[in-house]
């Protein structure tokens, strides 16, 4: 070919080009959507900052799992550390919402920070994934078609705690807790269930979040000598109580029974002091599932740490949002859509599979599990496909 000729071609096919680049906006996909921002509100300092680290942990593996991305979208990352502090909690969630204008809020794990984060969900229309706080009032009076739960209403453990403590035959306890609206409604939901079942709550012990002095109260428990004793703690707290419980010489003379957060994520801290007991969870070390082994065996990889509870609900608040956001190929405006496609779904949860209420809570079995060694056994389940009652929600 002269080079004449094959200037000629040359310049024909880049003006080819040249055409097609023109005829793109008239022919082509649409343009890759922006980044999503996704606003991570956790503790990361103070009696639950590890539980805000597993939670990060499970969302960001999920993640990965899909490519990096959540729904086609590649994400970007906002945090805010909220201290387990419900007098900050207002501020921090607007930083979110306000000054980053995230697409989606996903927190917290305390339930007074929670019901904050849910009031500004609600009043601003932003989506809110709750990945822990068992608040009830979130998927009760303040449900909303924007908020979801991954987690646990705090009544769910406690229930079915209460039905397991009557059956065992036990008539008379005592219950201990941090006085604050999940350690309230943990207690609420187990005396409402034992009490039904023949027992009685013969006193209700609390002290202030977060504090763990706890020695007034074990002599109060020695004193009144019943039959069982019931407690809601978790993260550091729990490390503390469970060690100071068995150290006052309670372990062997009063059984304790707690919602699994007592004992997980906790258990190398304390040791001997929390073998052999008893707690319900929507989760256990060892469901022996495949979906269970296969992210178990993902999340040791990828951390080199053991997941717990919180973790699971870190990785399911990025398959409730990936479930919707997929239905509404990556559009989060369409709000209804989003709700109407997580509202039918299965989601394929490491706990089993389980499926949102009307109110948007997990209807889940809660697993009756013992500590053996370093592990939350599964004994069996406790409650099946239970649900929490969404007292007040209108929805
Ligand atoms: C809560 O405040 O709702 C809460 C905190 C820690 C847990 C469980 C529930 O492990």
């Amino acid at each position: 070919m002269t080079p004449s000729r094959r200037n000629l071609l040359v310049r024909a096919a880049s003006t080819a080009a040249a055409l097609a680049a023109l005829a793109v906006p008239a022919t082509s996909p649409a343009q890759p959507l922006p980044k999503l921002k996704v606003g991570l509100m956790l503790p990361y300092t103070g009696t639950f900052a590890a539980l805000g680290n597993a939670i990060e942990n499970g969302f960001r593996l999920q993640i990965a799992e899909t490519g990096g991305k959540i729904a086609g979208r590649e994400v970007e990352f906002f945090k805010v550390d909220d201290e387990s502090d419900p007098s900050k909690a207002t501020d921090n969630v607007n930083k979110l919402v306000k000054r980053d204008q995230v697409d989606v809020l996903v927190g917290t794990v305390h339930s007074g920070v929670a019901m904050a984060m849910a009031k500004v969900a609600k009043d601003s229309g932003t989506l809110l994934i709750v990945p822990n706080a068992g608040a009830d009032a979130v998927t009760g009076a303040m449900c909303a078609p924007n908020i979801f739960r991954s987690s646990f209403s705090n009544w769910q453990p406690g229930y079915a705690m209460g039905e397991v403590v009557a059956k065992k035959g036990h008539k008379k306890v005592v219950t201990i807790t941090w006085k604050y609206a999940a350690g309230d409604e943990s207690v609420k939901g187990f005396k409402e269930a034992f009490e039904k079942g023949g027992g009685q709550v013969v006193k209700e012990l609390s002290l202030p979040f977060p504090n763990v002095e706890f020695q007034a109260l074990l002599t109060e428990i020695a004193a009144a000598k019943p039959d069982a004793v019931y407690t809601f703690f978790a993260g550091g707290g729990a490390v503390k109580f469970v060690k100071d419980y068995a150290a006052a010489g309670l372990k062997k003379n009063v059984p304790l029974y707690g919602a699994g957060f007592i004992t997980d994520g906790t258990l190398e801290a304390q040791g001997d002091a929390a073998d052999g007991l008893f707690t319900t969870l929507h989760y256990a070390d060892s469901l022996g599932t495949p979906r269970d082994a296969a992210f178990r065996l993902a999340y040791a990889k990828a951390y080199k740490l053991q997941p717990d509870v919180y973790a699971v609900q870190g990785y399911d608040a990025a398959q409730i949002l990936a479930t919707g956001l997929t239905a509404v190929k990556g559009d989060i405006s369409k709000k209804a859509e989003f709700a109407a496609a997580v509202e039918k779904a299965k989601i394929d949860s490491p706990r089993g599979p389980f499926s949102l209420s009307k109110a948007h809570n997990p209807v889940q079995d809660i697993y009756l599990r013992q500590v053996v060694g370093k592990e939350n056994k599964l004994v069996g389940v406790a409650s099946k496909a239970l649900t929490d009652p969404a007292r007040g929600c209108r929805m």
